[in-house]
């Protein structure tokens, strides 16, 4: 076990560093900067049936649910398909609806989760077509799917997922060009997409160098009974990435909300010991993220900010800030899930829990 960790402390903490090199492998051979799209062989479609194709469905649980949601948002805004994620608990016992110019896709790490696996088969039973993103090769899902994509993210070993979740974001940014260069998306801006996504693991290694100023920041929040994360657009679904990985290992009672949502309830837990984390990039919903802060500032809620470098505006406003570096405005999710992860890590270390074996939980959910 010491040297499959590598010097680090927990399985979660190699996983959490090993990022940059996890979404490099699942790009690796798969992005075509000649013509500007993605290659995925493995979904064991022709282009003219992926031209067919009229609407996405995603079915997911956990983490694996949350890339679904990024991937959904991803896939309709640059592919102009209609796109969805439903957990898989939900949509296995609910009678819906199968229409022949669907595509399903099946996220999960393990490629065991029995709910998703159920729900894949009620799918299939019905006529549709199920692809999987599966992290483990020969997995029951990635078996049973009709074709699909692995994450390559490598053996994940700690509970809560890290890098499999960044792979799955990958995969689904390759996808969305994909489908994108079929539609709407021209070779430039293809090609702008392709470099873009290209040099995101640069952008994780920088993200990772501030490892001990979130130490730091968990040092000081630690002792908090309830924390909010919040975000919109592209950046809900990681405020509820990150919100689920502060309270699977932590233990810390965390939401993860929009933040256009908070005056429709979570605003009333505000108060001086309620810390939110806000995702506040430099994208078009900027503007309105920072009046959503400035709501909880004047409710005297402490503020952590995750925002672009340089972002004086933001600085100003939040109690404290993580700087990320500036990426296109579509990239943020991989970039900013990195310092709420390494926020749940630290916090987990400053409780002395027990990291990669938090209690209650199991890596693959096999039973029901
Ligand atoms: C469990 C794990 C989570 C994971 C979820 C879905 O709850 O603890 O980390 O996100 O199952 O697992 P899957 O293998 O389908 O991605």
């Amino acid at each position: 076990e010491a040297i499959e960790k590598e010097g680090f402390a927990c399985f979660m903490e190699k996983e959490i560093f090993e990022q940059p090199e996890s979404i490099a492998r699942t790009l690796s051979g798969r992005l075509d900067l000649e013509y500007a799209t993605g290659k995925l062989g493995g979904l064991n479609m022709t282009s003219r049936e992926l031209l067919a194709v009229k609407r996405i469905k995603i079915v997911a649980a956990g983490t694996s649910w949350h890339a679904g949601l990024v991937g959904a948002y991803l896939i309709e805004t640059l592919a102009r398909i209609p796109a969805s994620a439903e957990l898989s608990s939900e949509l296995r016992y609910r009678n819906s609806v199968v229409e022949p110019d669907t595509i399903y896709f099946a996220v999960t790490q393990s490629g065991e989760t029995a709910d998703t696996l159920y729900a894949m088969r009620e799918l299939k039973r019905k006529g549709a077509r199920v692809l999987g993103i599966c992290n483990v090769v020969g997995s029951t899902i990635a078996r049973e799917s009709d074709g699909g994509v692995y994450t390559h993210a490598g053996p994940e070993i700690a509970v809560a997922s890290t890098k499999a979740f960044t792979s799955q974001l990958a995969v689904f940014y390759v996808f969305a060009l994909l489908m994108a260069r079929m539609r709407d998306m021209s070779v430039s801006a293809g090609q702008r997409f392709v470099k873009e996504l290209q040099g995101i693991p640069e952008k994780v290694r920088e993200v990772l160098k501030q490892r001990d100023h979130i130490q730091a920041l968990a040092k000081k929040y630690y002792k908090a009974r309830d924390f909010l994360f919040l975000g919109r657009g592209l950046e809900y679904p990681v405020a509820l990435e990150g919100a689920l990985k502060l309270k699977e290992i932590s233990y810390i009672h965390a939401e993860g909300y929009s933040a256009g949502e908070i005056k429709h309830g979570p605003i009333a837990l505000v108060n001086e010991e309620t810390p939110s984390v806000f995702l506040v990039p430099r994208d078009y919903l900027r503007e309105k993220v920072i009046s959503n802060m400035k709501e909880i500032k004047a409710r005297k809620g402490p503020i952590i900010a995750l925002c672009t470098e340089g972002d004086a505006e933001v600085a100003a406003i939040a109690d404290d800030i993580i700087p990320v570096p500036a990426v296109d405005e579509l990239f943020y999710p991989f970039i900013l899930i990195i310092p709420l992860q390494l926020f749940a890590y630290f916090c987990a270390l400053e409780l002395g829990r027990d990291v990669d074996q938090p209690r209650n939980l199991a890596k693959s959910v096999t039973v029901e």
